[in-house]
């Protein structure tokens, strides 16, 4: 990997767990490989926009035959998908908002699964354009969502897994961040549950 993709979507700057955990990610990616580009889009900040009436005109359109308004529709969509060509890495960082993404992840997931130039529609399924990469997905929520103890439905992991692999992402691992108190001072370099599992999926 010499560049990674980081996605950031909770609207909490300072204290956001998901975003802080997604930073060791970040740190272990780099201990790995030094020279490691990383290219930071924050949904958050940011939002992408929501699709209108002229993007779905204009994602039907064949680039080639696509007219200068169309082009516009679609440029913002560009921009995204081509930081996803330009990186062979991802990290997504994201808190549960109602059992699934927050709304600016979607944004951006409505803005780069596109037909015929992200994933092919077959026979046999959707088929991802894009290769394959190294995926980590940072998920921070209030309640747990995992193991015995869930007492919620995860629409995320099942969504996000189906999103990433129809763009052709299948290696994702995912780490959740569950029922970790607000305003306490736990740390993720010093979560010992967050440690255990960087060394599991990205020993140093
Ligand atoms: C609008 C909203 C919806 C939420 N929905 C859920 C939910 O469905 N399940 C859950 O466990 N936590 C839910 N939470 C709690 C957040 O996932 C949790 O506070 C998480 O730590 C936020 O991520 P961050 O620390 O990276 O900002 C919700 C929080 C907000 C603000």
């Amino acid at each position: 990997m010499n560049a990674a993709l980081l996605l950031e979507a909770s609207p909490r700057f300072g204290r956001s767990q998901s975003r802080a955990a997604a930073e060791q990610v970040i740190c272990r990616l780099k201990a790995r490989e030094p020279v490691l580009r990383v290219l930071r889009r924050d949904l958050a900040a940011a939002p992408p926009p929501l699709i209108d009436e002229a993007f779905t005109e204009a994602m039907y359109v064949p680039p080639a035959t696509q007219d200068e308004g169309q082009r516009r529709a679609l440029a913002q969509s560009e921009v995204l998908i081509g930081e996803l060509e330009q990186t062979s890495g991802l990290v997504i960082s994201t808190p549960m908002n109602n059992f699934t993404v927050p709304a600016v992840l979607k944004a951006w997931i409505d803005q780069v699964l596109r037909l015929e130039r992200t994933f092919s529609s077959t026979p046999a399924g959707k088929v991802g354009l894009l290769a394959d990469r190294p995926t980590y997905v940072v998920v921070a929520t209030g309640g747990f969502v995992t193991g015995e103890h869930a007492r919620q439905p995860d629409f995320l992991t099942p969504y996000l897994e189906a999103v990433l692999a129809t763009l052709g992402i299948r290696t994702v691992q995912f780490l959740y961040l569950e029922r970790i108190p607000r305003g306490t001072a736990w740390s993720a370099g010093e979560d010992a549950q967050v440690q255990s599992w960087l060394d599991r999926h990205l020993p140093r």
